[in-house]
Order: C-alpha cells, then structure tokens, then sequence
C-alpha cells in the first residue's frame, strides 16, 4: 500500500517534470551505471574515478540540444497514448549516449584544433594533468555509450538498428573530421584548395549527420519507423540544417562573443576551410586575395585580426545574415516537399532552436 502510494506520487510528480528536467535527473543514475555497475574488480577503482571525472567534465555542460532531440523528436512521432514510461526513458538514455558520443568528438577534435576553451571552462586536454592523455579518455566516452545501449536497450527490438546507426554515424563524422584536418594542414596555406564543394563535404560528414540524422534517426527507430524511404526523407532534410548549422559555427567562430558560445575562435590560425573564407574568395579581388595568402593559417595575433578586418570590409556579417535568410526559406521548403508521413513539427522544432542562435 504505502509502496503503492509512493510511486503513485512519483509517477505524477514525473508525468508534470518537463523533458529537460527528465534529461537532467537521468545523468547521474547513467554515471554510476557506468563506473559501478558489473564491475567488480577493486584493482579498477582509480580508472572508474577517472571515468566519473570525463564522463561529468565532457558530457552535461553543452546546449544538450542533440540529446534533448530524441526525446523531443519521439513526442512528435507517437501519440501519448503508446508512449510508454520505459520508452521515454530508453529515448532517455539514447540522448545521452549522442551527448556522450559528442563529449568523445569534442575532447579529440579540440586536441587536434589546438583549442583553448570549450562550453566556458578550459578543454578537458588543457586541464593540469590531462595532456594526451584525453585521448584516451575520448575513448572512454565512445565506449560508454555502447556500454549504456547495452544495459538499457539490449532487449529492444531496436537494439541492432541503434548499434548500427551510432558505428555508422561515428564512421561519417570520421572521415569528416580526416577530410577538415587534410583541407587545413598547418603551414600549407592554398587558397585554392577551399571551395565550396569541398566545404559542403566536409560539414556534412564532420556535423551533420552526427547532429542532426543521428537524434531524428534514433527516435524514428525507437518509434519503430524503419523504412528507408523515411529514413532517406528525413536524412535530406536534416543534412540540410546541418550544413547550415556548420555554417554557423563558422560565422560564430569569428563573430560570436567567447563569454556567449563558451569557446575562442582558432579557425584562421588552425588554416580551416570555413564558410567565412570559402565566401570571401568568391568575391575578393587579386589583391586582397594575396593579403589573405600572406596572413591565413598563422598563428599570430596581428595576421588574424588582418584576416578578420578583410572580412569586415567584404561585409562578411551581411553576406551571413543573407544567407541564413535563404537557408531558412530553402528549408521550408524542403520539409514541405519531402517530410511526407513524418510530422512537420519533428524539424520545425529544430529549425526554431538553430537559426538566428548565438552560441
Ligand atoms: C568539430 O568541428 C568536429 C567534430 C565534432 C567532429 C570531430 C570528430 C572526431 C574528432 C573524430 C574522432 C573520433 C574518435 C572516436 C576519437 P569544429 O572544430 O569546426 O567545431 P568547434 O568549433 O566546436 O571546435
Ligand atoms: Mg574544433
């Protein structure tokens, strides 16, 4: 009785908590899932501390708008009424491996960025102690978050469509990340090798399949939605908004306030192939092109601002604000033309949360 009482109260009190708060109060039962659960050995219990350390260092303090999406994405494709409790908090549990798969990108891409701040706090390789050793506490977060399917998820007839969907999509963001860091080799400054084909390959494999395909993808497969002709609809809209969403990372990189985004900017130093510099060459004359071959891709205070003020002159905020209009209007209509049986409000709801966002 009084058992029953209890959980009716908790049930009520979970049915009014809004899904953030769901999201939140999920981390550290997975946390502890994690470092305590199945583990017996004693010898391991300095490596689990560690563990502990990333997993809360590296995986809770973005947006969370990633893992957030699955849940989010699940609402708008099963009526209440087959939402089960075990269900939410399998979508749950699915958000947090993709913020911990993120946590994984972020440690090695930050390495490999030479970045300095991330989220608002020093990157995780920065901190005293840490150095290369964050590589392998990027595997750490890679490996828990097929350790969390496992646990959570290994009973469900979407297990396997999970498991394969979280390699697949590690395997794109791979070859995204070898395709941005061999377009920007430090101290081979070519202009001529960022174009905006080779810009449009690399945001879509580095971002956009792991930010916004994986979320939608993973719900729709919870959801039981496994048609590829679905899938395929989806995947056309939502590589568009990651490409734009790219696209603003860019823009932010050079034009966002640190204090706001939480990171400093190092794409002009690190010599990347980003919107702002693929955009200025289309429109830049011989000569400014030649100042931009002097100062790109250096590690100098005085050639980055150079680099910074030419796009001020060629109104890089402009041409930006233009484009995130067009990108909007395009991707209207595309999710008119192509969401067919998915309901509109899956990528409504994540264009509002992207566009005209700040950090
Ligand atoms: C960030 O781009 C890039 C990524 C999130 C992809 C990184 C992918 C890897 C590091 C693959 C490594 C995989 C394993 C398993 C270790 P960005 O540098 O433009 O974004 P930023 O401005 O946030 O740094
Ligand atoms: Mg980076």
């Amino acid at each position: 009785m009084g058992d029953h009482s209890c959980n009716g109260t908790q049930s009520s009190i979970k049915a009014l908590s809004s899904d953030p708060q769901l999201f939140e109060d999920q981390f550290d039962k997975l946390v502890t899932d994690l470092s305590e659960r199945d583990i017996v050995d004693p010898s391991l219990a300095d490596a689990l501390t560690r563990l502990r350390e990333v997993l809360v260092y590296n995986s809770p303090l973005g947006k969370r708008n990633r893992g957030l999406s699955v849940i989010g994405s699940l609402r708008d494709l099963l009526p209440p009424t087959q939402l089960t409790q075990d269900t939410v908090q399998q979508s749950l549990v699915v958000g947090w491996c993709i913020e911990m798969l993120q946590g994984c990108f972020l440690v090695a891409d930050d390495i490999m960025d030479g970045s300095v701040t991330r989220r608002g706090q020093p990157c995780w390789y920065k901190r005293d102690g840490i150095g290369l050793d964050a590589i392998n506490d990027s595997y750490l977060l890679e490996a828990s978050v097929y350790r969390l399917l496992r646990i959570h998820c290994r009973k469900q007839p979407y297990y396997v469509h999970l498991l394969e969907l979280f390699t697949e999509i590690s395997f794109q963001t791979e070859l995204g990340q070898s395709l941005d860091l061999m377009t920007a080799p430090p101290g081979q400054i070519d202009l001529s090798r960022f174009t905006m084909d080779r810009y449009k390959a690399i945001v879509k494999y580095k971002t956009a399949f792991y930010s916004f395909y994986l979320p939608v993808a993973a719900a729709m497969y919870i959801a039981g939605i496994e048609s590829e002709e679905e899938h395929n609809n989806a995947k056309l809209i939502l590589l568009e908004m990651g490409e734009f969403f790219q696209i603003q990372d860019d823009y932010l990189d050079c034009y966002g306030d640190p204090a706001v985004t939480g990171k400093i900017g190092t794409d002009i130093q690190d010599n990347k192939c980003s919107w702002l510099v693929v955009t200025a060459l289309e429109t830049m004359t011989p000569e400014q092109r030649a100042e931009l071959e002097a100062c790109y891709g250096q590690n100098d205070d005085a050639c980055v601002e150079k680099v910074k003020a030419l796009y001020n002159t060629l109104q890089m905020p402009k041409l930006y604000h233009n484009y995130e209009e067009e990108s909007y209007q395009r991707l209207q209509k595309l999710i008119a033309c192509h969401a067919q049986n998915l309901p509109h409000s899956v990528f409504l709801n994540f264009a509002k949360k992207i566009y005209k966002r700040t950090k």
